[in-house]
């Protein structure tokens, strides 16, 4: 399975609710490289870029404001099948409806309020990762133990 990279951001809820380093810590413990990380608030631009493919849908309007509310943590992670395995970990969109153990599952309620964004395919993640991140703010480097995680 080829390594990938994945767009994750912790949206304005997960940071007010304090949750930065409970969701950072699945996706690291899992096995997963952290390739890039900063915390932004994102103007309409970006966040309008970002859900573009949801512009015509009745929620656009409310999420572009909640995505601008507050601080996000923008993250970039790679790993063999990291994205859709990220998606795994994030859980369903409906956090009612998402596993337990997932994030959304153990820490959300509300689809509006639904804590973490992760990338849901290949192409998405290159364009969201261009997006949110400069070239030169995400590090190329190997895990000391990277081979007690993947078998060479
Ligand atoms: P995300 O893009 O944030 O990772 O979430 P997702 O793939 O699981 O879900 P998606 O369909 O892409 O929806 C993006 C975000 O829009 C909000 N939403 N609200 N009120 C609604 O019916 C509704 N539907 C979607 C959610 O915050 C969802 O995460
Ligand atoms: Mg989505």
């Amino acid at each position: 399975m080829a390594s990938q990279r994945t767009f994750i951001a912790i949206k304005p809820d997960g940071v007010q609710r304090g949750l930065v380093g409970e969701i950072l810590m699945r996706f690291e413990r899992k096995g997963f490289r952290l390739v890039g990380l900063k915390q932004i608030t994102p103007d309409r631009a970006l966040a309008e870029a970002h859900y573009g493919v949801h512009r015509e849908r009745p929620f656009f309007a409310a999420l572009v404001d909640f995505i601008c509310s507050g601080p996000v943590v923008a993250m970039v992670w790679e790993g063999h099948g990291v994205i859709a395995a990220a998606r795994m970990l994030i859980g369903a969109t409906k956090p009612l409806e998402a596993e337990p153990g997932t994030i959304r599952g153990d820490l959300a309620v509300d689809i509006g309020r639904n804590v973490v964004h992760g990338s849901d395919a290949e192409e998405t993640a290159a364009f969201e990762i261009g997006l949110w991140f400069k070239d030169d703010e995400l590090n190329d480097w190997t895990p000391a133990d990277q081979s007690w995680r993947v078998e060479a």
